[in-house]
């Protein structure tokens, strides 16, 4: 995939994260999905103050595609509150957030992680839960 491609992808994540309800962590998170249709969609984490029912900005991003009936194959992160020199697990996505690519992106799905580089859901999820193996959401039509 051509560099400008992924770049373009980031700025999005980046863009998206400007959009963060973090009054909790301060912590801004942006994500954009590419879809096969050509379109991206973002999103960007959401905090509440019952902690727990706060989302990740990478599910809101893919929870949004789904919702407007696309289909993602790539996604790119953004942790803009990290700094360059953090360590790299501050900039990775969350196991949760993991799994859900896992279901909704095709296998060979590229994410690409600001600061950090391009990843495989294999890659980020070895061996991971599934129900139904060939059931991600990029074969839901046939479903
Ligand atoms: N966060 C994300 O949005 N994505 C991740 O993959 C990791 C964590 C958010 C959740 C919370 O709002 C803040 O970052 C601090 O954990």
């Amino acid at each position: 995939m051509a560099v400008n491609e992924s770049e373009s992808l980031l700025t999005a994540a980046r863009q998206a994260a400007q959009q963060a309800h973090c009054p909790y962590s301060h912590f801004h998170v942006g994500a954009a999905v590419a879809c096969a249709d050509g379109s991206v969609v973002s999103g960007c984490n959401v905090e509440n103050a019952s902690y727990g029912l706060s989302l990740c900005a990478e599910r809101v991003a893919l929870f949004a595609a789904v919702s407007q009936g696309k289909r993602p194959i790539r996604l790119a992160v953004s942790c803009i509150d990290a700094q360059d020199d953090a360590a790299q697990a501050s900039k990775m996505p969350c196991g949760a957030c993991r799994q859900v690519m896992q279901e909704l992106m095709p296998p060979e799905a590229t994410i690409h992680i600001d600061g950090v580089g391009p990843r495989t859901i294999e890659e980020l999820l070895p061996e991971s839960f599934q129900l139904k193996p060939d059931a991600h959401q990029s074969d839901r039509a046939k479903i």
